[in-house]
């Protein structure tokens, strides 16, 4: 298959088109004029195609569209901004406009990356809501994954995760657990949906492999370094007010996340047959990070 990866120089994307290349697919990576210049050189070394574009630029959309089979969206603004990047640039009215042009070039299947369990709470949930519905409606194969937060990203110094220092901001109580999921897992489950008949039309959850709260992941964080962390709880009443208050679009939706966090991951979900199964725990993670 011939396959458009836009999100190719982030965490996930980088990783998707590893294993799409590896899978023997074609890979084209859309990557732009600010994105980091030795990822994209990595891409190119690696046997795939580059093309410049931009979400926030429905012609080089098109173009990338044109002649492909799939296309795989991981695309997000809410952790790095350019300048003149927005979450309704990039996550609503570019990701929306990735599903048009994909629908106008041809394009026979779609699989996008959302979150887990969201709330219509903020601008980028809203966006991320309004992208499925848009891929449900469009006519094209879709798939919709769904992971719950990646242990990378919220076990690490920038959301208040200091292993160094040991120390750890807890969103909420603490006490609801969540099924941690590692980028690294999430990107093979993607890569893999594409040839997954299970993963047609579909919905798909990525959960890690083990339901745990906050606390029980700072003590196994306590136990991997053998020091004890300082724990920072924030309460989910500071995070609404947060929430409410917050005039920037990507500061309310951190709060809106942040409160996601808090509420732990909804019990009953269970990952779909004839995918991989995410398999990283978080020891394994925190053995990684300390070299323990
Ligand atoms: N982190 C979590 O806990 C979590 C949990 C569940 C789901 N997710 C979802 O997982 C997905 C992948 O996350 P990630 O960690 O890989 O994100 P990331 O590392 O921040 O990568 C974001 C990617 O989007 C690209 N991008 C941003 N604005 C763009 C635009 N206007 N046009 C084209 N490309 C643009 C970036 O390109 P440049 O390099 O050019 O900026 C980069 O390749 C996201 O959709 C996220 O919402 C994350």
């Amino acid at each position: 298959m011939q396959i458009l990866v836009v999100g190719s120089t982030g965490v996930v994307g980088r990783a998707v088109c590893r294993h799409l290349v590896s899978a023997g697919h074609t890979v084209r990576a859309l990557v732009r004029a600010s994105s980091d210049p030795a990822t994209v050189r990595e891409l190119a070394e690696s046997g795939i195609e580059t093309v410049a574009g931009d979400l926030a630029d429905p012609g080089s959309v098109a173009s990338a569209c044109a002649g492909t089979d799939a296309v795989v969206s991981t695309a997000t603004a809410i952790s790095s901004q350019q300048p003149g990047d927005s979450l309704f640039t990039t996550d609503r009215e570019g990701q929306l406009g990735l599903v048009d042009a994909a629908v106008a070039a041809g394009v026979r299947r779609f699989v996008f990356v959302s979150v887990l369990g969201l709330e219509p709470n903020s601008p980028f949930s809203e966006a991320k809501l309004a992208v499925e519905a848009r891929l449900r409606a469009s006519g094209l194969t879709y798939t919709i994954v769904q992971p719950s937060i990646f242990m990378d990203t919220w076990l690490s110094h920038h959301v208040g995760f200091d292993t160094d220092g040991a120390s750890a901001v807890i969103y909420g109580d603490g006490t609801r657990p969540l099924r941690w999921v590692h980028s690294s897992d999430v990107a093979e489950i993607v890569a893999a949906a594409l040839d997954a008949p299970a993963a047609e039309n579909a919905v798909v959850p990525v959960v890690g492999p083990e339901a745990l709260t906050p606390h029980q992941v700072v003590e196994i964080f306590e136990e991997v370094t053998g020091r004890s962390f300082t724990r920072n709880q924030v309460p989910a009443e500071h995070l609404e007010a947060q929430r409410a208050a917050a005039e920037h679009p990507t500061e309310q939706s951190f709060a809106a996340l942040m409160l996601r966090y808090a509420a732990g991951d909804p019990d009953d979900v269970e990952p779909v047959e004839g995918l991989p199964a995410a398999h990283t725990t978080v020891e394994q993670y925190a053995r990684r990070l300390t070299g323990a």
